[in-house]
């Protein structure tokens, strides 16, 4: 290769942008409604308990390949075991999938923010609004190439003095602005009813899909087993502790879904009388009722603003570690340069973006088992792909080049404590997990069982 591989410049750089990774959409509206749909505290309390066990083990893994071999996904697996790069193969697929829905997603938040900041809030609280935007053929379209264009600009500027830099600001300011409309959310007249909602456990409502839901989310949640974490693992110095740094990027991730649930749920509580019907699932959340929530609020557009402002960050940095992913593999696959490579993924995106998009105005007809063609690719990259690679993954370090292959890399002048712990979770119990998982998400979609 002719350019030489970048690398994170210290600690807080590699934490910043794997956190900026994980903090996502994902933690933003999907969370709180899992949360406030399977019984508050009770889905806090198998979340926290998943992640420093199940999420600890599973990316200290991927970091640990990525910085062991200096390589993304696909040579990374190859050049630990010749006969296992398929694997990176199927890994390396999973961004390219997501990427450019990602992205149409995150063209609809920058269209957010735009109306809130140009004064267009009481318009947006309107019934049809979101409906009536993304039916448009090109408006959204417009929206996002802006965020893609965005997103690239970074990945050109590479791996330190882009993805790193851009992270070291947006992150700070995101968790600033988290807290402030949480503790303004909160302030609201009944609220207070939303957070007993949200905090209470009703330990009654337990079950295993509690824990199955609890799974899946904390798999996108921590960006895993799409190769991401191995990219950003081949830039990390030999120096940082890899326990250490998950620790952080988990306090992160969830310190930041919990107060995403706190900033949504008593403000959406106060807005509908405490109906839990409002808490309404999937895009109608973040694009519909919460714009009426904050045109209802005092000084609404601002808050609205700020909200929208910090998801774009949000899901900015979600997509840079997407892309800088895809352009790391198509880097070392290609031995093309940065800007080459950027280019090809910026344009392939496009042309896999626009689809989805269509899908919700002239192409609408195009429906796979009910789904819309954005959903489509959500499904087949997160509930099909994914379990598969993180299931690969596991057998892969645990019976074929052995846990102790890692312990090695992540003990490099530091201990790793929880070395018992990441071996009966990668040998044993995550392969059953991840198993289960996969039939469930399958099952929920062919209508044979709801989760
Ligand atoms: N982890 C991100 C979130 O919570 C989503 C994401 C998935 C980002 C895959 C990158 C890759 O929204």
């Amino acid at each position: 290769m002719a350019e030489k591989r970048s690398s994170f410049t210290g600690k807080i750089g590699f934490v910043l942008a794997a956190a900026g990774s994980a903090v996502g959409l994902g933690n933003i509206w999907r969370f709180p409604y899992l949360a406030a749909k399977y019984g508050g505290g009770i889905f806090l309390l198998v979340y926290l308990v998943l992640a420093v066990t199940f999420g600890f083990a599973l990316m200290c893994a991927e970091i640990a390949i990525g910085r062991k071999t200096g390589q993304s996904a696909i040579n990374a697996f190859k050049s630990l075991d010749k006969r296992f790069g398929f694997i990176g193969v199927i890994a390396a697929i999973i961004p390219a999938l997501i990427l450019p829905y990602y992205s149409v997603i995150g063209g609809w938040v920058t269209k957010y923010l735009y109306a809130f900041v140009s004064g267009d809030a009481t318009a947006s609280a309107s019934d049809t609004y979101f409906t009536g935007f993304i039916a448009k053929p090109f408006e959204p379209i417009g929206w996002f190439m802006i965020f893609m264009g965005l997103t690239a600009l970074v990945v050109l500027f590479g791996v330190e003095k882009g993805v790193e830099k851009v992270s070291k600001i947006m992150m700070p300011v995101l968790v600033v602005l988290t807290l402030v409309i949480a503790v303004y959310s909160m302030t609201v007249d009944g609220a207070m009813a939303g957070v007993k909602y949200y905090l209470m456990t009703d330990f009654s409502r337990f079950s295993a899909t509690t824990v199955l839901a609890a799974m899946g989310q904390l798999f996108y949640s921590m960006s895993l087993a799409m190769g991401i974490m191995i990219t950003y693992g081949s830039y990390m110095k030999k120096d940082v502790s890899i326990e250490k740094s998950v620790r952080q990027i988990e306090i992160f991730d969830t310190g930041i879904a919990f107060l995403a649930g706190m900033m949504i749920i008593p403000a959406v509580f106060a807005f509908s009388n405490g109906d839990e019907a409002a808490l309404g699932k999937g895009p109608s959340l973040m694009f519909i009722t919460l714009p009426k929530v904050f045109n209802s609020m005092p000084g609404g557009a601002f808050i609205g603003a700020t909200f929208f402002l910090l998801v774009l960050f949000a899901a900015l940095t979600s997509s840079i570690s997407l892309m800088e992913t895809v352009v790391s593999i198509v880097r070392d696959k290609f031995g093309w340069g940065r800007k080459i490579s950027c280019l090809a993924v910026f344009i392939f995106c496009v042309v896999l973006g626009i689809p989805s998009s269509l899908g919700f105005g002239v192409w609408d007809f195009v429906t796979v088992a009910g789904l819309s063609i954005l959903d489509m690719f959500d499904f087949v990259s997160n509930s099909v792909l994914m379990p598969i690679v993180a299931f690969l993954t596991c057998i892969f370090i645990g019976y074929v080049i052995k846990p102790k292959a890692l312990i090695e890399e992540i003990e490099i002048g530091v201990p790793f404590k929880a070395k018992t712990l990441f071996t009966v979770i990668i040998k044993y119990v995550a392969p059953v997990c991840i198993i289960l998982i996969l039939l469930s998400s399958v099952l929920d979609v062919l209508g044979v069982m709801k989760i």
